[in-house]
């Protein structure tokens, strides 16, 4: 998920790319609409080096796009892994692997952007507060209470694993008329 609005990124956080560059990797985003997006995420059956490693490429992905959220789902890896960062400073990662969302409570609409549909924003309607469970990284158990713009973000991205995106909200109408204005941007830019 990207901000509608973001902030440039601090410099501490340039230079500390730089120096991790050399064991991540940025890995390739898949754009919308790419029918791959719409493949539903299996669950991870275990956490081990290798799922650590991708979320640590996913991570890099993300913070170098940049955005607040990305799936795994989005870099063509059909497992169920999420990671999210919504702190202005950039250094508090989420990661939430086979998230399950349990309860969702009152409703909020905001606009959303995505890093599989770049420069598109649109108001989506959501629930206000989620409660999710997922492992993290050592693949222990936890569950995270979460509102506002964090809730936002891990519905928007847990979406993903289910091979949905967020332009699906959308009408039929406007849905389409995206869909001819991103394939007119694809062939400009060829
Ligand atoms: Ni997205």
């Amino acid at each position: 998920m990207t901000k509608a609005h973001g902030a440039p990124w601090p410099v501490k956080f340039c230079i500390q790319s730089i120096k991790l560059a050399s064991i991540m990797a940025i890995l390739q985003i898949l754009q919308y609409p790419d029918e791959r997006l719409h493949t539903i995420a299996k669950k991870v059956v275990q956490v081990n080096d290798v799922t650590r490693k991708l979320v640590q490429d996913m991570a890099e992905t993300m913070y170098a796009a940049p955005g607040v959220g990305l799936a795994a789902t989005q870099v063509n890896v059909h497992e169920q892994i999420i990671v999210v960062d919504v702190s202005e400073t950039h250094d508090e990662l989420l990661v939430f692997i086979n998230p399950e969302i349990l309860h969702r409570s009152g409703e909020q609409e905001g606009e959303e952007g995505c890093l599989s549909v770049p420069g598109i924003y649109e108001n989506v309607r959501r629930a206000d507060k989620i409660s999710v469970r997922a492992l993290n990284q050592q693949g222990e158990s936890f569950t995270l209470d979460a509102e506002g713009f964090l809730a936002v973000c891990i519905q928007h991205e847990v979406d993903h694993l289910h091979g949905r995106v967020f332009v699906e909200y959308l009408s039929q109408l406007k849905q389409s008329r995206l869909r001819a204005k991103l394939k007119k941007r694809r062939r400009e830019a060829m």
